[in-house]
């Protein structure tokens, strides 16, 4: 893994999950223009699209990924979610249901990932 200044390490966790892995824009509620809310940035929200075809285990919503939700409690955190980031596998094992991504990234790039994530209320 690359040896990060921290900051470098949390800004370019927030590069991923804002504008590579897109995270805030399936985990964060819109306001009226279109722009995320940032009071509930990352907080989960449910999905404004759904598909025309029956997708088995479709998710009409998204969870709340910040450090304060219930799903980063019950992974027991950020090492479980930095594993899953990189496996594309949850703590029992499974992926996550549709339209949930499988990702299997490096572990410099979960690792800033979850980095950033921790800097979230
Ligand atoms: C295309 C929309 C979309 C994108 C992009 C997205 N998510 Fe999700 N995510 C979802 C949905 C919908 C679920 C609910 C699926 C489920 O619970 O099985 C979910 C579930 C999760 C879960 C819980 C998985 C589980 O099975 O409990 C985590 C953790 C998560 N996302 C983190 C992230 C992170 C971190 C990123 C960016 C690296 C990201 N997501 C990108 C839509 C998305």
């Amino acid at each position: 893994m690359p040896v990060w200044a921290a900051d470098d390490q949390v800004n370019y966790g927030k590069y991923l999950a804002e504008e590579v892995a897109k995270c805030a824009d399936c985990h964060t509620p819109s306001v009226a223009d279109g722009k995320l809310d940032q009071s509930k940035y990352m907080k989960g929200k449910v999905m404004e699209v759904q598909p025309i075809e029956t997708i088995e285990h479709w998710h009409k919503t998204a969870p709340d990924i910040t450090p304060s939700g219930r799903l980063w409690t019950r992974w027991g955190g950020a090492e479980a979610m930095k594993k899953y980031l990189m496996t594309g596998l949850t703590p029992s094992g499974r992926p996550a249901g549709p339209p949930m991504p499988t990702y299997k990234l490096k572990e410099a790039d979960a690792a800033a990932i979850v980095a950033f994530l921790q800097t979230l209320k």
